[in-house]
């Protein structure tokens, strides 16, 4: 795991020679629930980049929801739909937009489309959580909001596939911890351990104080080798 985020992060895409992230673009992946949306946009708030939920590139591409997708032409389809959208959207940030995006929750599970997002040095994020919380945030969504999951079925089909997908979610460069922390509290922790400070005003967004949950359970934030990486890269002046 060290290892891993020691290569990916020492293709230099983290840092840059004056000491700055040059992240052009951070990916945001995790399970249903995991706040890949809250924490994204609240970071894209507070850094000034815009932000992008892959879903709605989806939908907007497909000219449907996902859900209506997932209903009317099956999950295959729709994972060929995320595809050409990833790829479109990756081909932007090759030609230089800077992005805060939230993939879809099977998004980054789905072979090619990790290869294709590893490939391009993209900071990937895995924000986790308990299942049981991620459980208790899609019901929340679900019953307040009415916000519809294809694939939210019931706790223990949303339990297997969550222990299937976890390894797949693990493989992301930045690990942030999200139980029992505000949106806000979660981006300022993640923009410390990317490296990218907000630089202007502590608190733009509406939605920065919002817990991702009513329930609250502390858990600490993990960083993997790549913050250490992007340390030794500034304390060699940074050269690649
Ligand atoms: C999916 C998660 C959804 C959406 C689609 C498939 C998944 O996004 O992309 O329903 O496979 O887990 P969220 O993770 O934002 O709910």
């Amino acid at each position: 795991m060290l290892k891993r985020a020691r290569s990916r992060a020492s293709r230099g895409v983290l840092a840059a020679s004056d000491g700055r992230s040059k992240t052009q673009a951070v990916f945001l992946l995790g399970f249903m629930g995991a706040g890949k949306s809250s924490v994204g946009r609240c970071m894209a708030e507070q850094l000034g980049w815009p932000f992008e939920d892959l879903d709605e590139r989806i939908e907007r591409r497909e000219q449907r929801k996902v859900h209506e997708i997932f209903r009317e032409s099956g999950e295959i389809r729709f994972r060929a739909a995320e595809q050409a959208a990833l790829r479109e959207l990756l081909g932007e940030v090759r030609a230089g937009a800077r992005k805060i995006v939230a993939l879809g929750g099977g998004a980054f599970v789905q072979k090619e489309n990790a290869r294709l997002i590893e490939k391009a040095g993209i900071a990937t994020v895995f924000l986790d959580a308990s299942v049981n919380e991620l459980w208790r945030r899609c019901r929340g969504q679900a019953d307040r909001d009415e916000v519809e999951r294809p694939l939210l079925g019931s706790l223990s089909n949303f339990r297997d596939l969550y222990k299937k997908r976890r390894p797949h979610y693990a493989r992301a460069i930045f690990h942030q911890a999200t139980e029992g922390k505000t949106v806000r509290e979660i981006v300022v922790e993640l923009a410390e351990t990317i490296g990218m400070s907000s630089g202007s005003s502590s608190s733009r967004g509406s939605s920065s104080s919002k817990s991702l949950s009513s329930t609250s359970f502390s858990s600490t934030s993990r960083r993997t080798g790549a913050k250490r990486e992007i340390l030794k890269q500034r304390e060699q002046g940074g050269n690649n």
